[in-house]
């Protein structure tokens, strides 16, 4: 409707959401794994759009180490700054072919809104899509993972290897998860109990296209 006013509160128009530019984290990650555990109890406050998007950046870079097939969504229940809703993460590093210049200022990363949920139902059905786990439906932020299948089948080396890399590669992103947010003092838990439908429908994949394989809580520790 031309020259609506906007709904106080609705989320923005556009669905695209610039997030800030991404930190680097500490370069030693043994401290982190030493003392890392996984977290299910998450406080109410938000996590920070920069603690994201730190996270987000860890996440994708370096490049793919095996497999080009790994796509990232995450659900936004209680970011500063970000509405809620599912996000498609807009391949940055990850998928791109120039290497990181040593030093350089990483491009912000860019969410693209793929469903708008509202608080409550967000947190409702990403709980149920993942057998009702608590952990899933008090977390601030939820990843979910998932396997481009056009992709695993175009691997160089085969299908059948192409498959494997991927799962691989998925593990790879959610370790990254947990070393980045407990540098930051976040609490995070992977999760690989959910319903494929209703996490495909969740963050608004292609079930035929896309694969969800992995999720992963993270918030504020209690
Ligand atoms: C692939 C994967 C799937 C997992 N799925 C779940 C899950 O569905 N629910 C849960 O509470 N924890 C889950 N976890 C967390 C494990 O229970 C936890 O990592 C393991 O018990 C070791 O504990 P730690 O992470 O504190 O070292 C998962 C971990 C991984 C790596």
């Amino acid at each position: 409707m031309p020259g609506a006013a906007p709904v106080p509160g609705a989320p923005p128009a556009s669905p695209a959401h610039a997030l800030p530019p991404p930190r680097a984290l500490a370069a030693d990650p043994l401290p982190v794994i030493a003392r890392r555990r996984s977290l299910r109890r998450f406080s109410a406050e938000p996590v920070s759009a920069q603690a994201l998007a730190d996270i987000l950046h860890a996440m994708t870079s370096p490049a793919p180490q095996l497999s080009r097939a790994v796509r990232i969504d995450v659900l936004t229940a209680t970011v500063a700054g970000v509405p809620p809703a599912a996000w498609r993460v807009e391949p940055t590093a990850r998928g791109g072919d120039a290497p990181t210049e040593v030093g350089a200022i990483p491009a912000p990363m860019r969410l693209h809104r793929r469903v708008v949920h509202d608080p409550a139902t967000l947190r409702r059905r990403a709980r149920a899509a993942a057998l009702d786990q608590d952990v899933i439906g008090d977390a601030a932020v939820v990843f979910v993972l998932s396997l481009d299948r056009d992709a695993l089948r175009a691997d160089p080396a085969g299908a059948a290897r192409g498959y494997r890399h991927g799962f691989i590669e998925a593990g790879l992103v959610g370790e990254r998860i947990y070393l980045a947010a407990g540098g930051l003092g976040l609490g995070v838990c992977a999760v690989g109990a959910f319903y494929d439908d209703e996490a495909a429908a969740l963050v608004g994949l292609d079930a035929e296209r896309e694969w969800p394989v992995h999720f992963a809580a993270l918030g504020v520790p209690a």
